[in-house]
């Protein structure tokens, strides 16, 4: 199968081609390395022995993307390209529409001149914001709290209107719980160009000497020890994830929202005690006040994604832990020393 991959050079899209490449597909990137770098697509083809089409251009840029589209003329596409950092989206939240929304827009108005009816997308829990009830399942209602969640809330509506418009076109909204890890061999992983948002890329840099300590943000919420409980999913678990939904995209049509979690809640406490297990050191940490914005818990149902997708998380959080600090120790500065 012929897969055009947006943000293909990104953190989970490096890792899916990883994926897409070993089961024999043929992959075009289309990616403006904002946020990532080709060392990274180097790598994949290191590990994989097997090369890729690469275009450097900007979703924004409708000609460019029509262009590469009409080319190549995919099977199906699998779009991973956006912004995604919460609090910046607070700040420029134009230029997060315009890459999120518009660059959607303009891709499925690519695709359409590429006659290519099936898309897989990067969505994100984000989009329900505060839980009314847990596990998230697909039903809760979408109520996101920041311009970011809203970008992925209104893409996600946008698919939606366009698969019920274009005859026998296929759409699946992979919403994404909180990815985290890296490939087993250490080559590639997630290489933030600041400072860490999120919290196992933090504690990496914490193990690996970059930062002096972890501010764990809140030890009285009402979970088991006090701290924010998620659902941590292993990036090659995810990778697999897009598989299966490519696969699935080929025999259902209509538009389709799953959950893409192990359904296990963590506490940032358990996280990092399980990353002090892997690295053999122990992690700094302090008690910070709260976040604003964050919640107690998350976790996934994960029923949808057994039935439709035949697929289910089968790494756990030691293995994450272990394979996010191989890529941490052997590239202490990411992709940067290449
Ligand atoms: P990432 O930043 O590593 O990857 C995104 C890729 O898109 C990068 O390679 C970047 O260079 C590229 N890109 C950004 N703007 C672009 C533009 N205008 N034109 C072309 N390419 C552009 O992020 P990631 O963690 O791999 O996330 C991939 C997708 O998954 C994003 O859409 C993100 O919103 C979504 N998502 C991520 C998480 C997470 O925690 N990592 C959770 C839920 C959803
Ligand atoms: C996890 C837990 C923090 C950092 C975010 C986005 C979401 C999605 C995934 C894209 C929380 C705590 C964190 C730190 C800490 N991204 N923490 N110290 O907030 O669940 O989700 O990333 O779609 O949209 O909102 O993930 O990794 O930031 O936080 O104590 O330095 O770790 O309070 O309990 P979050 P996270």
């Amino acid at each position: 199968m012929k897969v055009f991959v947006t943000g293909g050079a990104g953190y989970i899209g490096s890792h899916t081609l990883v994926a897409l490449l070993a089961a024999g597909h043929e992959v075009c990137v289309y990616d403006n390395f904002d946020n990532s770098s080709p060392v990274a697509l180097a790598r994949v083809r290191q590990l994989t022995n097997r090369d890729m089409a690469v275009v450097e251009a900007d979703v924004r840029d409708n000609d460019a993307l029509t262009r590469a589209l009409t080319d190549f003329a995919p099977d199906a596409v699998v779009h991973f390209a956006g912004l995604k950092a919460v609090g910046e989206s607070n700040d420029i939240p134009l230029r997060y529409y315009q890459t999120n929304v518009t660059g959607t827009m303009n891709l499925l108005a690519a695709m359409d001149a590429a006659r290519c009816k099936r898309i897989v997308f990067s969505s994100s829990a984000t989009v329900y914001g505060e839980a009314q009830y847990l596990p998230f399942d697909e039903e809760h209602p979408i109520a996101p709290t920041n311009p970011y969640g809203r970008t992925k809330a209104m893409a996600e509506s946008v698919i939606g209107d366009w698969a019920s418009a274009t005859p026998d076109a296929s759409a699946v909204l992979l919403r994404y719980f909180n990815p985290v890890g890296a490939h087993e061999s250490g080559r590639i992983g997630e290489d933030p160009q600041d400072i860490p948002n999120n919290l196992m890329p933090f504690v990496a840099q914490v193990a690996v000497g970059r930062r002096a300590k972890l501010s764990i943000f809140g030890d009285d919420y009402d979970t088991r020890d006090g701290t924010g409980e998620r659902d941590y999913i292993h990036v090659v678990d995810l990778a697999a994830a897009h598989l299966a939904a490519l696969e699935y995209s080929a025999r259902a049509v209509g538009c389709e929202a799953i959950n893409v979690g192990t359904g296990q809640g963590i506490t940032v406490k358990e996280l990092v005690a399980a990353y002090e297990a892997a690295c053999g050191q122990p992690i700094a940490v302090e008690i910070a006040p709260r976040r604003p914005g964050d919640v107690a818990s998350s976790y996934a149902a994960t029923t949808k994604a057994e039935r439709l997708l035949n697929w289910c998380a089968a790494l756990d959080v030691d293995d994450m832990c272990a394979n996010s600090w191989l890529w941490q120790s052997e590239n202490p500065m990411g992709f940067e020393g290449d």
